[in-house]
């Protein structure tokens, strides 16, 4: 199949990146036994990974911008062009051996995504888009499913991590969604769940707090592939809230909803419970 040359490009850098990890979980596997864990390869690894796409992209656009999860913004002579990297998403998932994580590139024009890639090194698969194109699995076209029932659907969702997050909130949010949907998933690799909303494997998604970097490459596929998707507001600024929506016209709709009256008793019951 024929690609821009741009998303030549970061296949390319994907591919080589994706190489590094999937070697790197090898390890990963082994250190699990091992008492130190492998919590510092992992980082380390994460940070080989960065290291490899900053170059890639860099060699071929040396112009554009860089915004990386791990290096930060390092801006380009190209004002209009950004690089927007996370290069080990679901590091979780990786430090516990999960084949379930991805490397995400996306390339902002003048603030808008006109490319985004996310590639499991795991399994190969890899989802690309670039704006009025459609949306790719390994070269097979992708749409989001076509469910309209709340009860078939199966649908994604973050959850705070340790420490961290409105945990009431996620409490009345999941529990919304428990009793309006067949299943809920928690496959924790955000950028993963965007691009399994345009394969049609998740009807929807939805999380609070994510970074540019999980949300910019996804939220291009998922509407390449048909779908609708929002801020938890119902506007557009998923990347600079860091919440997001995703599914067809009428899960994202429901979804949004039903995560509004969440949102509402939560905050009646937190009123009720301060003296
Ligand atoms: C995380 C994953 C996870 C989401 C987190 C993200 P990281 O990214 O996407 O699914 O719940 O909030 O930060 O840290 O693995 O790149
Ligand atoms: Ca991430
Ligand atoms: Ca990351």
């Amino acid at each position: 199949m024929l690609h821009s040359a741009v998303l030549n490009v970061m296949i390319k850098a994907a591919r080589r990146a994706g190489r590094s990890l999937k070697r790197d979980l090898g390890e990963v596997e082994q250190l699990q036994v091992s008492l130190k864990g492998p919590r510092n390869f992992v980082t380390a690894a994460d940070h080989r990974a960065e290291a490899i796409l900053r170059e890639e992209l860099t060699k071929a656009r040396p112009d554009y911008g860089f915004l990386g999860e791990e290096g930060g913004a390092h801006p380009g002579t190209d004002k209009t062009h950004r690089w927007i990297v996370d290069p080990l998403d679901g590091t979780t998932n990786f430090l516990h051996g999960i084949p379930h994580f991805a490397i995400a590139i996306a390339l902002e024009r003048s603030g808008a995504i006109v490319a985004g890639l996310i590639y499991n090194p795991a399994n190969d698969e890899m989802f690309v888009a670039e704006r009025g194109k459609g949306a790719f699995l390994n070269d097979r076209r992708i749409r989001v499913a076509a469910r309209q029932r709340l009860a078939d659907a199966v649908v994604g969702c973050g959850l705070p991590h340790y420490g961290r997050g409105d945990l009431a909130l996620a409490r009345s949010e999941i529990a919304a969604a428990q009793r309006a949907f067949a299943g809920l998933r928690r496959y924790g690799a955000a950028t993963l769940d965007l691009a399994w909303v345009a394969a049609g494997r998740l009807d929807a998604f939805w999380e609070r707090d994510l970074s540019p970097w999980d949300l910019a490459a996804g939220s291009l596929v998922v509407r390449e592939a048909g779908g609708f998707l929002s801020d938890l507001d119902g506007g557009d600024a998923i990347l600079s809230k860091g919440n997001v929506v995703a599914g067809n016209e009428t899960m994202h709709r429901e979804l949004l909803r039903l995560l509004r009256e969440a949102a509402k008793a939560a905050g009646t019951e937190a009123a009720a419970a301060s003296p």
